[in-house]
């Protein structure tokens, strides 16, 4: 990279983390306010048609704010260089079990309640964790929790089905570790699998007409892998599901 592109990637760097911090201020005061009505003891007095719009002004000022960290999260990691991790000996299997009970308690926080028409079709995420328990990696915790967090992430975000099983495999390699999220959801066509790492793709969407996201979270995940010196690598077909693997050093 030239001296003038990485001067001007600096520059935009700092605007868009300057628009991000100046966004999250009101947003946290819409946020604050709007829960705090919310919780109210006699919230029943509001009358249907204002407590509807209460709880749409807070769930989608919580969407904001979400919108808002990733955005900074991106840039804070795409600003980085290798000698600004603050590498750690982590305990792998802790972290997964830590980032598993996490994206399932996010998705029940925004799963819709749909009435289903089958009562008895079971509706939910499971996340099955296959990991030794004496695995550890060298690497930046927050990085990392990041780069697991938005697999999962997507793994429950990219899939209809009722019920989600996401698999979640850890293994040694010698000098290597590598983590991989299997999930049995949308899938990704040939044609689309090569762009999902540039930032701001998203493919389109055919199953709920909007997608959430800014389609920064696998550009992320792959800057946030070659800053510690590994890769992320992904096998996946339209209507098969997913694999995203990322391989770290494990020093
Ligand atoms: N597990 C997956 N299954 C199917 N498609 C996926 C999966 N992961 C990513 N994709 C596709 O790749 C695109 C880019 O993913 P990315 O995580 O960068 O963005 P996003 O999830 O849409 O938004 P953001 O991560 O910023 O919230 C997604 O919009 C989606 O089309
Ligand atoms: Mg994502």
């Amino acid at each position: 990279m030239s001296e003038m592109d990485l001067k001007e990637k600096d520059a935009s760097n700092k605007i868009l983390s300057l628009v991000s911090h100046k966004l999250k201020t009101p947003l946290s005061i819409i946020n604050g306010y709007s829960e705090a009505i919310l919780s109210q003891a006699g919230k029943e007095k509001f009358s249907p048609f204002t407590s509807k719009a209460l709880e749409e002004i807070n769930k989608q000022g919580s969407k904001m704010a979400e919108l808002v960290d990733k955005w900074l999260n991106y840039n804070k990691i795409s600003a980085m260089k290798p000698v600004d991790l603050k590498k750690t000996d982590i305990n792998l299997k802790t972290l997964v079990k830590e980032c598993a009970s996490r994206a399932i308690a996010k998705d029940d926080d925004t799963t819709p309640t749909v009435p289903t028409a089958e009562p008895a079709a079971k509706r939910g995420t499971y996340i099955e964790i296959d990991c030794s328990e004496r695995l550890s990696v060298h690497a930046d915790k927050e990085i990392l929790k990041a780069m697991l967090e938005e697999m999962l992430d997507n793994a429950i975000k990219f899939n209809n089905k009722m019920e989600k099983i996401i698999k979640l495999q850890c293994a040694n390699h010698g000098n290597t570790v590598s983590i991989s999220v299997r999930d049995y959801g949308a899938g990704i066509r040939p044609q689309d699998v090569n762009r999902i790492f540039d930032p701001f793709y998203q493919v389109d969407d055919y199953f709920t007409g909007q997608i959430n996201g800014w389609g920064l979270g696998l550009p992320m995940l792959k800057n946030g892998a070659e800053l510690h010196g590994g890769t992320v690598n992904v096998v996946s077909d339209r209507g098969l599901g997913s694999i995203f693997t990322v391989t770290l050093p494990i020093q």
